[in-house]
């Protein structure tokens, strides 16, 4: 077990960082956090631009209990060589997990240049400056430190109706943000090959639970169902994707950082792979209970649109690795998880709404004290 006490977060304000805040902090999100299990007692400093993404409401309990003593907030972009040098010193960092990306395949379809400067090169700045803050003056490491990388399944390209990924398969990325997390991953693991960097990588499948942007399937559908918008279905809804639960995504990454091998990838997944319109059914069925409305009426409002350009047929992971070698095992059931993640989208109207309307940018402004 490593001893780890300083921690730097990137992307701490987004959906699956924040939701590792949580679990660090041993907090309940709502219904999210079951598990509690992480029995962390140093400091997290969470290091996030607040992109549209970014989101500080999400951490609103996290600051009440903790702000200023275990837990610290600074908006510097990953990019910012100077800034990360700063932190990395001030904050005497033995650990980074780096969850911040630009990480909607849709938006780096339209903009790819935001997806290249952070993802690559924001993943290069923090490798860079973690190497040089960690090394002793005989060109070795500090034996207390470690760089986890999180990346995505969707490195590894697209799969037919059978096989799955697992950490040999070759990368095969086809949009602009898989290409830039597939780069991404291939620094980091120079960093381990070339320079000695104490390094760890994990690849894992979709996540869904609370305080995700409702860009993403799931909580775009239930946002959308409770407005009685149009469920917009890429293609012919068929595509497939394995889902996992955040929480069990997140204690997947405590458990490589604190007992992981370096220079090794870990893949993650929830060996629960849907076809985009069965789960949307699914949801609507949920919801349709929730609301007290037909499920019928919310069938209607499915509605086929062109497909996604380049869009990944399947998904799914083969976890053997971290499952043997690091005793992971999903905790959560699907049918727990789902039912426990529609519940929190439709009763947290305040962090929907306030996202929808745009207002969550005024309530940083007006509630966090130290931006
Ligand atoms: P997200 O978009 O919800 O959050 C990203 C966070 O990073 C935001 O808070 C944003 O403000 C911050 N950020 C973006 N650019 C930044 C920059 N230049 N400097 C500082 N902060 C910046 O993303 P997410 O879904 O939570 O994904 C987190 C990580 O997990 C990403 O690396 C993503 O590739 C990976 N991942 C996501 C999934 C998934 O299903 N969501 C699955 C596998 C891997
Ligand atoms: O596999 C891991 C990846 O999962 C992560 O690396 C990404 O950061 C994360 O965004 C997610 O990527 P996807 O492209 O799979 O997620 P998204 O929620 O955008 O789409 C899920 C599926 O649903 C995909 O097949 C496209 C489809 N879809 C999506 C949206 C937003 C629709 O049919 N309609 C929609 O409106």
């Amino acid at each position: 077990m490593r001893k780890l006490k300083n921690i730097l977060v990137t992307g701490g304000a987004g959906f699956i960082g924040s939701n590792f805040i949580h679990y660090l902090f041993g907090l309940s999100s709502a219904n999210g956090n079951l598990f509690n299990d992480a029995d962390f007692s140093g400091n997290v400093v969470n290091v996030d631009c607040l992109t549209y993404a970014g989101n500080l409401e999400s951490l609103k309990d996290v600051e009440e209990k903790f702000g200023g003593k275990r837990y610290f907030f600074e908006k510097v972009d990953i990019c910012n060589r100077p800034e990360i040098e700063r932190i990395l010193k001030q904050y005497d960092i033995d650990t980074i997990i780096h969850f911040a990306a630009e990480s909607h395949v849709d938006r780096s379809i339209l903009g790819p240049e935001t997806f290249i400067k952070t993802n690559v090169m924001g993943t290069f700045t923090l490798l860079d400056a973690a190497r040089s803050f960690w090394k002793k003056p005989d060109g070795t490491f500090r034996d207390d430190v470690l760089f986890h990388h999180i990346s995505t399944d969707e490195v590894y390209g697209s799969l037919g109706e059978t096989g799955y990924f697992t950490e040999t398969t070759p990368y095969d990325p086809r949009s602009p943000y898989s290409s830039s997390k597939a780069s991404s991953d291939h620094i980091a693991m120079a960093y381990f090959h070339t320079y000695g960097l104490p390094l760890t990588l994990s690849n894992c499948t979709n996540n869904y639970g609370p305080y995700q942007f409702p860009e993403k399937l799931l909580p775009l559908m239930i946002s959308n169902i409770r407005d009685g918008k149009p469920l917009p279905v890429y293609g012919k809804g068929d595509n497939i994707r394995d889902w996992i639960y955040v929480e069990d995504h997140n204690r997947a990454v405590w458990l490589i950082v604190n007992k992981g091998r370096t220079g090794q990838k870990y893949n993650i997944g929830g060996e629960n792979e849907w076809q985009n319109i069965k789960l949307l059914h699914k949801v609507i069925e949920l919801s349709a209970e929730k609301l007290g409305k037909p499920a019928s009426e919310i069938e209607k409002t499915i509605t086929y649109v062109k497909d996604r350009p380049g869009h990944d047929k399947r998904y799914a992971i083969d976890c053997t690795k971290i499952k043997t070698e690091l005793g992971w095992q999903r905790k959560m059931t699907f049918e727990e998880g789902l039912n426990a993640t529609v519940d929190w989208y439709l009763k947290n109207t305040e962090w929907v709404n306030h996202i929808l309307s745009g207002e969550y940018t005024k309530w940083i402004d007006a509630n966090y004290k130290s931006r």
